[in-house]
């Protein structure tokens, strides 16, 4: 066969119309999730006929021993009850091409395969390897004909210096506008929603400013350890690997002034002006211990016995400018928690009427994981008194329905499906990459300035009680969340 002509399924093709790289095939997260999405834009018809699936790993597999990998897998993550045709007819898309990315001779292997009309390379690969792959293609000339674009995942670099380090090789390399930068929780749908249910609703707009509201918490929590990612979690800690991107793009959508459009320059402006005016006012890191049932993060496999890395992050900042000027706004996110569950609080201030006494906080939740939907806290008189409040609530929960959650793109899904049709909108802009590294080095600057102690808390639990203590201090104290059963 001429090795520029390509066979996908029974039919030839010369240069495919798109040609998806994966470098890192044989990871958690091309298994968890890249593989999975793909799989449901087969399933949806998202992917054109010839469009090439190309994984790239360092073990010895065929292609068939890579396929019976990567089925249990779809098997296991898929949204809809697995179809074996669908499945059959996928694989068809799927290459496997063994090589060791870390010597750049082995690029030569790829010029037997050929390149699309449209080239997308994922790096799910540690951050230390995106110029190593950048540059091996280019080392083969790879990179000279047609379009190629690459998708970063998060941390996009070890620290400040190195992703701007990143960021210059890859510009050279594949062109400014060529680079997207995911943050899956873009992708998510309650994300994209929180910018409807604020500038879609006069309700809501004409109340979403620093008069009316008193705090803002946004809270992600997760019940799992660093199960088998130790080395990973000892460069990154919650701060790279949560806070610094997920937490802060999210309080952007939750703070951002209304922008022009919807499109990716306009939202950039008003992302910016967030961004630039953050400050930081407080911080509480802490590290799980172990407790009856659980390992104390130290004694996890990959990490180091004296590990001073945190596995939680607190932050109080505010913005000083906007409509949410100088409201304190509470960010917390980690490890081995009670709950598995990402929301934000919007808390008002109290009700300026002298007419009722004993009036509850009135709060707007928007739930991200695993529930999505969106509740209201708000005072009403109780039925049968005569003027006794009480605080009620009503709860829009999106995935109760069942029809809803089987028609949500997993944020993944929706993130490449809109990179396959050049739509970065949902990718985080370098600009807003770079100021998060920013502000993350000042929380570690500041940590080591005022010398701030890693705090423990056991497994388990809702986190340090300095978290706790740091909300005291103001006068609040955080709000969690039940989780809804369905
Ligand atoms: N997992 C997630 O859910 C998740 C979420 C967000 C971001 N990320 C980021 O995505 C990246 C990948 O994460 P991951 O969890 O998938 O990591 P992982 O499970 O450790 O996978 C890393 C992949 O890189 C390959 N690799 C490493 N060194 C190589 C080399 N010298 N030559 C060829 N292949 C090499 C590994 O191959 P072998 O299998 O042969 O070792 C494996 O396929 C990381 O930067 C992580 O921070 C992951």
């Amino acid at each position: 066969m001429d090795p520029s002509t390509l066979k996908v399924g029974e039919k030839m093709f010369k240069n495919p119309s798109l040609v998806f790289t994966i470098f890192g095939s044989t990871g958690d997260l091309t298994y968890r999730k890249l593989l999975p999405a793909l799989y449901h834009l087969k399933h949806r018809n998202r992917l054109t006929d010839d469009t090439v699936i190309r994984c790239i790993g360092r073990k010895e597999y065929s292609k068939d021993e890579y396929i019976a990998i990567i089925e249990p897998w779809i098997k296991k993550q898929t949204r809809f009850s697995f179809n074996q045709e669908t499945f059959n007819e996928f694989v068809k898309h799927i290459q496997y091409i063994k090589m060791e990315f870390t010597n750049k001779d082995a690029y030569s292997t790829l010029l037997d395969y050929p390149v699309g009309l449209d080239n997308l390379y994922y790096f799910a690969v540690a951050p230390e390897y995106f110029t190593v792959i950048a540059e091996g293609l280019n080392h083969v000339n790879y990179l000279s004909d047609f379009k190629h674009r690459v998708i970063l995942e998060k941390p996009f670099g070890d620290s400040l210096e190195h992703a701007i380090e990143v960021n210059k090789v890859l510009t050279n390399l594949f062109g400014f506008e060529n680079l997207y930068h995911i943050d899956h929780y873009l992708g998510k749908e309650m994300i994209q929603n929180i910018l409807a249910i604020r500038f879609g609703n006069r309700m809501f707009e004409s109340v979403w400013n620093h008069d009316n509201i008193e705090q803002i918490q946004i809270t992600a929590s997760e019940i799992v350890g660093v199960e088998t990612r130790g080395s990973y979690y000892e460069q990154a800690g919650a701060l790279k690997d949560m806070l610094q991107n997920h937490l802060l793009q999210i309080m952007s959508y939750v703070v951002m002034d209304k922008p022009n459009t919807l499109n990716s320059s306009d939202m950039l402006v008003k992302q910016k002006s967030i961004m630039e005016g953050i400050s930081l006012d407080d911080i509480v890191l802490g590290q799980y211990d172990k407790n009856d049932k659980f390992l104390a993060y130290r004694d996890e496999k990959n990490v180091h016995p004296n590990s001073q890395i945190e596995t939680y992050a607190a932050v109080k900042i505010h913005i000083n400018k906007g409509q949410l000027k100088n409201v304190p706004i509470y960010l917390r996110t980690g490890k081995r928690l009670k709950q598995r569950a990402t929301y934000i609080k919007i808390i008002f201030k109290p009700s300026s009427s002298n007419l009722y006494s004993n009036l509850h906080q009135e709060v707007i939740t928007i739930k991200v994981q695993p529930d999505e939907g969106i509740s209201l806290s708000f005072n009403a008189k109780k039925p049968g008194t005569i003027n006794t409040i009480t605080d009620v609530k009503m709860d829009f929960c999106q995935s109760c329905i069942l029809e809803n959650r089987i028609n949500t793109p997993e944020a993944y899904e929706r993130l490449l499906d809109d990179a396959f049709g050049h739509d970065d909108t949902l990718f985080t802009p370098w600009q807003i990459v770079e100021m998060s590294w920013k502000f993350g080095e000042s929380v570690r600057e500041l940590v080591k300035i005022e010398n701030r102690p890693l705090v423990l808390y056991p497994a388990n639990s809702q986190g340090p009680k300095e978290a706790d203590e740091m909300l005291q201090r103001d006068g609040f104290e955080w709000l969690d969340e039940d989780e809804i059963s369905y």
